[in-house]
């Protein structure tokens, strides 16, 4: 694939590491502005999770697959990378990237715009796995559970210590493009992203995909585990009562990378307003920028042509105004089904799925001695 384009801005720089949002456990996120290429480097890649990684041995690991399945199966690290593979690029977002944008602040990690990333992965389809195993037909989840393990967090707590277990509904399991991935950009996994082996469910906020991954396990019932319910849920009002569903795919969204928040730029001068845009279950296929707070709109353009479940870099190159003062910048994409990002969070999400246009504010400064001298 053809994916790369010169650098976009004059500021552009190399990897310079990553945002410490919480120490131990590693929750760290890519300084957004950093972003250039459309495979996002593993080393500014953003990394969230709620227990200490679990150090796995990769000669004595094993994957249990069982659970409604005719054939229990126990494979081992080189079973699994011996298995036919298959590569593909998804951007993983954590539904909580953007909390920081949530007024009044909203408890958790107060993520910026750098919880999310593209990557491309590689692995063996879970629906081999599956094939292999012998899905019973009876079989309406599946259940992929992590190593890592510790109390959580957020109430109402489970009693004790609980492992990081997520399911995924039957049919998108066996959608050949979930994957059991032991490669990230043409690596082993590193320890904070998974390794040995993880789930990568393209299209699905970041929590579905299982890290440390250990166990599969197929179930006859809708899991009900704590990532599922108590957290990484939402209140679905649509048929009235409001009823907890857990999260699932990513919504529509598109992220301004540069200017940054607070940057100060040189009046009447031209600038590329610079992002990233993305969904789960449509296709970007417009880019809105605003840079009036919104009053007003205009086309950006796509840099990455449209690749399901990988984002499209976008620019909107920009005369920056002659008068002197603050702006507000606004990014918003459309989808293939018209969908449209909404006007504000929606607070059945709680502290997740910040999915409005986000606002950065920028400051036009007088102009400069020297460019007033060369006028
Ligand atoms: N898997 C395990 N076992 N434990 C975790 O804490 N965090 C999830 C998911 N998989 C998590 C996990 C969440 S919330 C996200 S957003 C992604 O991993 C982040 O993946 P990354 O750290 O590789 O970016």
């Amino acid at each position: 694939m053809d994916v790369k384009t010169p650098n976009l801005s004059e500021t552009a720089m190399r990897p310079v590491g990553l945002i410490i949002r919480q120490k131990d456990p590693n929750n760290l996120e890519m300084p957004f502005d950093q972003l250039d290429d459309f495979i996002t480097p593993s080393e500014l890649f953003y990394i969230r999770s709620h227990f200490p990684a679990p150090e796995l041995n990769p000669v004595t690991y094993r994957l249990s697959i069982r659970g409604a399945v005719r054939r229990e199966l126990s494979l081992s690290y080189a079973d699994v990378r011996a298995m036919p593979s298959r590569t593909c690029v998804a951007t993983l977002e954590c539904a909580g990237n953007s909390r920081v944008f949530l007024v009044p602040p909203a408890p958790g990690a107060q993520w910026e715009l750098g919880a999310v990333g593209n990557a491309e992965w590689t692995g063996v389809p879970l629906s081999v796995l599956l094939e292999r195993a012998g899905l019973a037909d009876e079989a309406c989840e599946l259940v992929l559970e992590g190593a890592d393990r510790g109390v959580p967090k957020e109430e109402p707590k489970p009693p004790g210590t609980i492992s990081y277990a997520r399911s995924i509904p039957r049919k998108r399991a066996l959608e050949s493009d979930v994957l059991i991935a032991y490669s990230m950009n043409g690596q082993d996994l590193t320890l904070d992203h998974g390794y040995p082996l993880r789930a990568i469910v393209p299209g699905h906020y970041g929590m579905a995909s299982v890290k440390w991954l250990t166990d599969i396990i197929a179930t006859t019932q809708p899991f009900q585990g704590y990532w599922q319910t108590s957290d990484y849920g939402y209140w679905d009002d649509s048929a009235g009562t409001p009823v907890r569903r857990p999260l699932a795919e990513m919504k529509l969204k598109a992220q301004i990378a540069r200017p940054r928040v607070y940057e100060t730029l040189e009046p009447g001068r031209s600038y590329t307003i610079f992002g990233a845009a993305w969904a789960g279950d449509t296709v970007v296929t417009e880019i809105w920028v605003s840079v009036d707070g919104g009053a007003s709109w205009v086309h950006g353009d796509f840099l990455d042509p449209i690749n399901r479940h990988a984002w499209r870099r976008w620019k909107y190159d920009w005369i920056t105004p002659t008068q002197p003062g603050r702006y507000t910048l606004l990014a918003r994409a459309k989808g293939a089904d018209q969908s449209l990002q909404p006007d504000s969070h929606n607070s059945n999400f709680g502290s997740y799925v910040i999915d409005h246009p986000l606002p950065i504010e920028v400051f036009v400064t007088e102009p400069s001695s020297a460019a007033t001298a060369r006028m």
